[in-house]
């Protein structure tokens, strides 16, 4: 089988942790489970098939250097779990657009390099699937390296909350150029959203009627420094709420259910906790409620699932599929093209590796 040649968009955190776990997992080849992920192989691809061969940022600290530098480069903080050698992947500069906020520009300085021609970059490096993991609020930039992705004839894994494979005029861009997307906004492996919408699926399942519900989330990276300024959340908002309300019986009114992002605690560095509250009735309409604190490495929780999206897309490539990859979107990410159930989106993400299901 061939490799996957892989472009990265923000050599942020979720770059560091998903490159660091390509070499945390190599020569893990055969073994039918290996810890930490959901599968060794898709469509004959290993995790060390990934080749990382294009990455853009626009931080002065990160671009120009080798990409196994510049993902431990400040403000970086994930944790280590791997040694990566040299690349020999210079971090082009992008354009900066909307990418950087009120909170980073105190921590960011734009880097004075020349923008880079993007598609040109991907086309010499022939890359295959470009994976966009720019700062939430990044509007603009999602939508500026998405049409360099389609010129360049990549598929695109949309790791964010900006709604590229889930907004009809997007998805069809793709289509049209017969190259796959899967998004919207990674559903961590688990995070605060599967955790959330199990317990509600299992509300529904047993009868349950769910009253009020809230899901709080605190950490200390750039991440969620970064989503300090509130204009910045807007589609993020509309995911992670819609991720919940989706799986309800019925939907709560709008003052019933508080989802989102809440503070940045910088001692936490790479962590991050998630505080959910369900509120309901049982038989007979007696009260019950749920309390849930889930602690987890922001990171990792990121690259367990997008590790997954990447192969799907080349898989995608291979096929010549173009538009939304339903199936996957639906169970890797917060914000799908069509909402199911976490166990359904399971099954039909199984038939499309297992070549059951096209999309
Ligand atoms: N569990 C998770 O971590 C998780 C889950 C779902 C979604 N996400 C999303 O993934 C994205 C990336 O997260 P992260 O923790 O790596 O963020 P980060 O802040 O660590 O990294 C973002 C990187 O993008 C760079 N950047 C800013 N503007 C740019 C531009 N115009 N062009 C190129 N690069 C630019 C920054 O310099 C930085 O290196 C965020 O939007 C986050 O919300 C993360």
């Amino acid at each position: 089988m061939g490799k996957i040649r892989l472009a990265i968009v923000g050599v942020g955190n979720c770059a560091s942790s998903l490159i660091q776990g390509i070499y945390y997992y190599k020569g893990k080849a055969g073994k039918e489970f290996i810890s930490g992920v959901m599968h060794n192989e898709i469509g004959g691809y290993r995790i060390d098939d990934i080749e990382p061969v294009a990455a853009f940022d626009v931080d002065a600290g990160k671009v120009g250097k080798d990409l196994s530098e510049a993902i431990f480069a400040a403000p970086n903080n994930t944790v280590k779990t791997a040694k990566v050698p040299k690349l020999g992947v210079t971090v082009m500069m992008g354009s900066v657009l909307d990418g950087i906020g009120e909170y980073m520009s105190s921590v960011i300085s734009v880097s004075p390099d020349k923008n880079a021609n993007v598609a040109k970059v991907l086309k010499d490096s022939k890359v295959d699937v470009v994976v966009n993991f720019l700062p939430v609020g990044s509007a603009k930039a999602t939508r500026f390296y998405a049409e360099e992705a389609i010129k360049a004839g990549c598929g695109f894994v949309n790791a964010i909350p900006e709604f590229i494979a889930s907004d009809a005029a997007w998805e069809k861009k793709f289509r049209d150029a017969r190259l796959p997307v899967i998004g919207d906004d990674t559903k961590s492996q688990v995070g605060s959203t599967i955790v959330h919408r199990v317990l509600t699926d299992l509300c529904k399942n047993r009868g349950a009627v769910i009253d009020h519900t809230y899901q709080l989330n605190v950490g200390g990276n750039s991440d969620f420094k970064n989503m300090l300024e509130r204009a910045r959340l807007k589609s993020k908002k509309i995911s992670k709420t819609e991720a919940v309300q989706s799986q309800m019986r019925a939907r709560l009114e709008d003052d019933d259910i508080h989802v989102g992002p809440s503070d940045y605690v910088p001692w936490l560095d790479s962590r991050k906790l998630g505080f959910i509250r369900i509120e309901g009735r049982l038989f007979g309409d007696v009260p019950f409620n749920i309390e849930l604190r889930l602690d987890v490495e922001d990171k990792a929780n990121s690259s367990g699932v997008v590790i997954d999206a990447i192969r799907c897309c080349k898989v995608a490539m291979d096929k010549k599929i173009g538009g939304a990859l339903v199936s996957p979107s639906s169970y890797f990410c917060k914000h799908p093209p069509q909402q199911f159930a976490d166990s359904d989106a399971q099954k039909m993400t199984e038939e499309f590796i297992a070549g059951k299901r096209e999309r």
